[in-house]
């Protein structure tokens, strides 16, 4: 089984150089792992390509799949922007070393607070999604902000329905076909401490094919077209992420190389065609950067056979730390941390610790004989997982660790007991 850069040493799965089986001693379970390399991996071929299919790009790391300041620390030098929808996420963006002229600020509904925070900041640009937050931006910006604004293409990408973000209904975007994306880039020209850069779509997550970015560029770039035949020049051109990862048998994505190459050669293609300006192309990939550099480290607990039915073996995390099985019937794959490679003798439904009958992390796999203390590593949990965690039963936070060359180091430390009851407050009437 190919993931990210884990590897099988001896029966025993290592990532980064670690053995995961020592880590789980040394750190203890639930652990994120996270392997920093892989991660810088992926981060500089989305560089590397761009720089050699359409130099004029900025890759900006889509914030949501993983924020915490360290993995800042490592995008950053290789030239990294990012994309944050919070002022949660900005602070930590910038306390991570981010530039802010490099961070674009997303969201359906960015708060009045979060917007003058983010100019204050000296956030580079706003990817606008409603009307009333123009007049926010204004109210607040001193000199000419750059804004762009979201428009939905209109694109199905092939993903689950609920991580779709382009169908007619979204709530995401201003819609070409109907008018309302040209409406709302005209009515920016009414003020004068606003500056229109561009337009930014996003079609789906965890995409598999080349085909769904083609189709998008197709739309982005029409509608450029008119925009320009309205006077209106587009600077930039924001394609939003999407690309997909391998989670378990069966999925195969595309190189990160195959996708950018893909979308740059026929972005080029395109504008050459159409007669327009080559925007500059911005990314927003998360998932793919982060996604396989994850693994999550857990023990085994009790284990309960229900005579022809099943057999649970119970983890020591669970929805807390990875709520993606409930929320989008995700799938998963794993292995028992030191007979990776031993032959299957069972199946096993690997069920969380959460008091919800739907707290089952993969409800059906082939492993070795488990036994109460085997460390169990489920893969590509880098994306969407600790960012997603939460204190579910106050169950604490899984801390995430850091792995490179062999080393390991805390890049998020455990949460205690305290840290959980830290903002609870005695009633005071
Ligand atoms: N840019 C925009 C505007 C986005 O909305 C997203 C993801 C991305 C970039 C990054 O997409 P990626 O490369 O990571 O696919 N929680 C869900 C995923 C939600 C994605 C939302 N937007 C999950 O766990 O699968």
């Amino acid at each position: 089984m190919e993931f990210g850069h884990t590897k099988i040493k001896k029966h025993r799965l290592t990532v980064g150089g670690c053995d995961c089986k020592a880590l789980a001693e040394q750190f203890g379970t639930p652990l994120y792992v996270f392997d920093v390399e892989y991660a810088e991996s992926i981060a500089k071929a989305y560089v590397e390509v761009l720089k050699r299919e359409y130099p004029d790009f900025t890759v900006c790391y889509a914030s949501k799949a993983f924020c915490c300041t360290g993995i800042y620390e490592i995008l950053a030098p290789l030239g990294l922007g990012a994309d944050v929808v919070s002022g949660g996420e900005l602070y930590t963006a910038l306390l991570g070393g981010m530039s802010a002229d490099k961070i674009y600020f997303h969201g359906n509904n960015k708060t009045g607070k979060e917007i003058k925070y983010a100019i204050e900041s000296g956030v580079g640009c706003f990817v606008v999604d409603s009307p009333r937050e123009l007049d926010l931006i204004s109210r607040y910006a001193k000199n000419p902000q750059n804004v762009m604004v979201r428009v939905n293409p209109g694109v199905e990408a092939h993903t689950h329905r609920f991580i779709q973000t382009t169908l007619v209904d979204s709530k995401f975007g201003f819609s070409i076909s109907d008018g309302s994306a040209e409406q709302i880039i005209k009515s920016i020209a009414e003020y004068k401490n606003l500056h229109f850069c561009g337009i930014a779509c996003h079609i789906g997550s965890q995409i598999f094919e080349k085909q769904p970015f083609e189709i998008a560029i197709d739309k982005t770039t029409d509608f450029i077209v008119k925009l320009n035949s309205l006077g209106i020049d587009v600077e930039r051109l924001d394609l939003g992420g999407g690309f997909g990862i391998k989670y378990a048998d069966g999925d195969m994505p595309l190189t990160p190389e195959a996708y950018m190459s893909n979308t740059a050669k026929y972005l080029k293609k395109t504008v050459k065609e159409k007669g327009i300006a080559a925007p500059r192309l911005i990314v927003e990939p998360g998932r793919s950067i982060v996604g396989e550099a994850g693994v999550t480290l857990y023990t085994v607990g009790a284990i309960k056979t229900i005579e022809n039915v099943k057999t649970y073996a119970a983890v020591d995390g669970g929805m807390f730390d990875n709520p993606r099985v409930a929320l989008y019937d995700a799938r998963y794959t794993a292995v028992v941390a030191d007979k990776a490679d031993e032959q299957a003798a069972a199946k096993y439904s690997i069920a969380g610790k959460c008091c919800e009958s739907g707290d089952v992390l993969i409800d059906g796999i082939d492993l070795p004989a488990l036994e109460s203390g085997d460390v169990i590593a489920v893969m590509s949990t880098g994306a969407y997982h600790y960012s997603m965690a939460s204190n579910y039963n106050r169950n604490a936070v899984p801390p995430v660790v850091a792995v490179k060359n062999g080393k390991a180091c805390y890049m998020v430390k455990p949460q205690t007991y305290e840290d959980i009851v830290r903002n609870d407050s005695k009633l005071d009437f």
